[in-house]
């Protein structure tokens, strides 16, 4: 579904990923961990295509498609989701606006009809009881004033309502107390655990993968991936850190 080969990218003149291979088939859960600054938020924001990182060779497929060759919108209609290490805030805008012109944006792009306020407000409804959110939440500005923990939860319900067939999720994990990790957890296997549908879940810690049971584990480190195995390597790296395990022959 994914098919990363041989990626390298840069920013300001600075190589961040340097000859990235990675695969990702339908209905597989694959992780990845890496030490700090390895580069595994620039992997999510050059697979999303943000502005600023400039891919300087290798390919990236995507459901066939030459994804690298996609504008941003292009990417998300084609059903691509990003969760952000750190959600921005959106003054002005309430998410139940955000998401209903995203979600109706990203229809048009696939050639579906939009839906009315009616049906848009049944899904949010739906998408927010499964992530335990208030729904007062959603009518609120765009994680302005949000908690860290709540702009995570909020951004699983956007997910829930976008409902893409891939999404790349960063961190998400990071700053949810004990409960609201568990609910996430819950969640993201609610939206995404389905054979047609691929998830690449970035994180530093053990207790998600607990929860959202990986396929596999990838390590990244200095922009590439230098160790794959099952979900046994999250806990081998738990217990003995990266540079034993890292030290060994892939
Ligand atoms: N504008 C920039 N100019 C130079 N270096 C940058 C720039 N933006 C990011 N970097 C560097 O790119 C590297 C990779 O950053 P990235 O955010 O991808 O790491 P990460 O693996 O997500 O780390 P973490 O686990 O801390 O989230 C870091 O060393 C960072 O300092
Ligand atoms: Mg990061």
């Amino acid at each position: 579904m994914l098919k990363i080969d041989n990626l390298t990218a840069e920013i300001d003149g600075k190589t961040i990923l340097n000859g990235l291979s990675l695969e990702v088939a339908a209905g597989e859960i694959h992780a990845i961990m890496g030490p700090n600054g390895a580069g595994k938020s620039t992997l999510s924001y050059v697979l999303g295509g943000r502005p600023g990182y400039e891919v300087t060779g290798g390919s990236v497929t995507f459901r066939g498609q030459d994804l690298l060759d996609m504008e941003p919108h292009e990417r998300a209609a084609a059903g691509l989701f990003l969760g952000f290490q750190y959600p921005v805030e959106i003054p002005g805008v309430s998410n139940v606006q955000f998401l209903r012109e995203a979600l109706n944006a990203q229809r048009k792009g696939r050639g579906e009809e939009p839906l009315s306020g009616g049906e848009f407000l049944k899904l949010a409804k739906e998408k927010a009881a499964l992530l335990k959110l208030d729904m007062d939440m959603l009518k609120r500005n765009v994680n302005v004033g949000f908690s860290g923990g709540e702009k995570k939860r909020a951004e699983m319900v956007q997910m829930g309502i976008l409902d893409p067939a891939f999404a790349v999720l960063d961190e998400t994990d990071s700053g949810l107390d004990i409960d609201a990790l568990r609910v996430v957890g819950d969640g993201i296997n609610a939206i995404m655990r389905d054979s047609g549908k691929g998830v690449l879940l970035i994180t530093h810690y053990q207790r998600l993968l607990d929860v959202v049971k990986p396929d596999k584990v990838s390590i990244l480190s200095k922009g590439r991936i230098v160790k794959t195995g099952g979900p046994e390597l999250a806990l081998r790296l738990e217990n003995e850190g990266y540079d034993a395990v890292m030290a060994e022959p892939a």
